[in-house]
């Protein structure tokens, strides 16, 4: 049995910077048509240089891989002008509220500061995507965040809003509340819930921001996706670290998919017995909701056995060792 994914997008990819980008890129790069570029480098990705040379960087690594590179700038507070002539270079731009995650120290502190910025993407037509986390007890922080989406959704009504990464029952619930919100969902957010990351043993390569929540969040996770709610799209979060980072006192949040996301994702779209929906979830929602054009490429997968390797290079990802029932062709 074989199955073709046509144009496959990762909305939400993380692809560092010097050799480790250079290792995990075509692992993103010859399984996608494109993947949304994540800013939070060492030195976050805010002005033209930097998002001139790291684009180049990657355009340079996937020549021969038909992959784009969705470019986004780190959230700060930029001028009109800026952003008007830059805005053709990117699909969006990312805000981490400060600190809140891995190198996000230069995020934003006081949201209603940036009012002005938001008042010009709006006005340019430029998508704000959101780490919707608050500075509250980690599980209550996506759920607390929410105040801060209705008051952008209600302010800038022609702004387009992406929840990042959601994981909770309540942020499945907000997404229908507004027009101009979408949201993201992992492959690892389908399968994990707290439990799985410190329920038995400490398991640290379950770790990542926002953690796995309760069973019932994953549930309401699995059933928009599976239902094929066209407001929400695949973005994997992929996030590699070397595993000195991860197996560590002061373990690094992220989690790395990339390589194993679409076999994963038929696995489970076939198990809940709606994969003619996959090409919906990771491809058609972002296609109409970004108003994209993308790079015309068919990813075939076959029902052969794909043993999931324990290491790609120095990285641990997520599932090392399973066998999932999808392969590549
Ligand atoms: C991401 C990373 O490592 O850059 N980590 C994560 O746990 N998801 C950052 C992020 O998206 O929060
Ligand atoms: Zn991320």
């Amino acid at each position: 049995m074989e199955l073709t994914i046509i144009s496959p997008l990762d909305m939400h990819l993380h692809l560092r910077e010097a050799e480790m980008l250079d290792f995990v890129l075509p692992l993103t790069s010859s399984y996608f048509a494109g993947a949304v570029i994540m800013p939070n480098l060492q030195q976050p990705v805010d002005s033209k240089d930097r998002l001139t040379h790291y684009r180049e960087r990657i355009v340079n690594q996937c020549k021969d891989h038909g992959f784009e590179p969705y470019m986004t700038l780190f959230f700060k507070p930029y001028p009109a002008n800026f952003l008007d002539e830059i805005k053709e270079q990117i699909i969006g731009i990312k805000l981490y509220p400060a600190g809140i995650t891995t190198q996000s120290e230069q995020g934003v502190g006081e949201l209603k500061e940036a009012r002005d910025t938001f008042t010009i993407m709006e006005d340019l037509n430029i998508p704000l995507l959101v780490h919707g986390e608050s500075h509250g007890y980690v599980l209550d922080r996506e759920e607390e965040f929410l105040q801060t989406y209705l008051w952008l959704a209600e302010n800038f009504p022609k702004l387009h809003i992406i929840m990042e990464h959601i994981t909770t029952r309540a942020a499945v619930e907000f997404l229908d509340k507004y027009d101009n919100i979408s949201a993201t969902v992992t492959l690892h957010h389908l399968l994990l819930s707290l439990d799985d990351v410190i329920g038995g043993l400490m398991k640290p390569h379950l770790f990542c921001k926002p953690v796995a929540k309760s069973p019932r969040d994953r549930d309401a996770l699995k059933q928009v996706v599976f239902s094929g709610h066209e407001k929400v799209m695949f973005g994997s979060d992929s996030a590699p670290h070397p595993i000195h980072a991860k197996e560590c006192a002061g373990c690094a949040a992220g989690i790395f998919t990339a390589p194993l996301a679409l076999p994963a994702l038929a696995t489970l779209f076939e198990q809940e017995g709606c994969l003619e929906k996959l090409q919906l979830f990771v491809s058609d929602h972002a296609v109409n909701r970004y108003q994209l054009q993308p790079i015309k490429k068919n990813i075939q997968l076959v029902r052969k056995p794909f043993v999931i390797p324990e290491k790609y290079g120095t990285i641990t990802p997520f599932l090392a060792g399973k066998t999932l029932p999808w392969s590549y062709a």
